[in-house]
């Protein structure tokens, strides 16, 4: 692995902010959003269910309505790119049996010697109510989410992390329902306007010896 010096992440994490005002005559570069969505699959998650899709949507119609169920942020249409987070609705033993299948497979471990850890995940995942294993999903999605954006940064793309949209009309507007799928969170992507003038704010963030704390 090549490692990265800490003052590189620090000054990218610096230079990131939440992007209001994109450059919409740039797009980011094919090469370059294939790393991302390589970002995106990489994302740990609890067990390795990985459950969840990342819907990213070029058509601009649906951009449009989407910005409509976004509180008119504009950042949905202006962006190069948008990412939605969405969870995969009503985790089941169907979902446990594929990541079985596919450690089996990547592995090369018999799926019977897998038996113990199917039944800890369906001992975990099973019980628990639609609504609690959506919430559970959702905290997940909200890794990859943190994950896209920092690595989005340390590439020089900016981001907006977006929670201000009403999922319920994202799932309508792109079929997600249908799909098994729950909007949760999204993200444009692209190049920052030259006259957003969030770029140049100062970062409010609260000192460390009051967010860290030694023990
Ligand atoms: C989960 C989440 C949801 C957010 N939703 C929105 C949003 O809908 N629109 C927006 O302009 N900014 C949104 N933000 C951006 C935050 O306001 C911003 O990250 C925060 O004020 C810190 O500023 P910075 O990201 O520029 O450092 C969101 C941030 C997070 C992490």
């Amino acid at each position: 692995m090549n490692t990265v010096t800490g003052d590189t992440i620090i000054s990218g994490l610096n230079w990131r902010y939440a992007t209001k005002k994109f450059d919409s005559t740039r797009t980011i570069p094919d090469d370059l959003w294939s790393q991302l969505e390589e970002v995106l699959r990489l994302t740990p998650s609890s067990f390795g269910l990985q459950p969840w899709k990342f819907f990213v949507v070029k058509n601009p119609e649906l951009r449009a309505k989407l910005q409509g169920a976004s509180w008119g942020q504009a950042q949905v249409v202006e962006a190069s790119h948008l990412v939605v987070f969405a969870v995969k609705h009503n985790l089941s033993a169907a979902d446990i049996d594929k990541l079985v299948t596919s450690t089996s497979n990547t592995r090369g471990v018999p799926a019977e010697k897998l038996e113990g850890y199917r039944n800890i995940m369906l001992g975990f995942v099973n019980p628990m109510e639609v609504e609690k294993k959506d919430n559970w999903s959702a905290r997940q999605v909200y890794i990859a989410l943190g994950q896209f954006m920092t690595a989005a940064a340390l590439m020089g793309i900016d981001t907006c992390p977006m929670e201000g949209l009403d999922p319920v009309k994202y799932n309508e507007i792109l079929g997600l329902n249908e799909l098994g799928y729950h909007a949760v969170v999204a993200c444009p992507a692209g190049y920052r306007s030259a006259d957003d003038r969030n770029a140049n704010l100062a970062k409010v963030r609260y000192p460390l010896n009051e967010v860290v704390q030694h023990l």
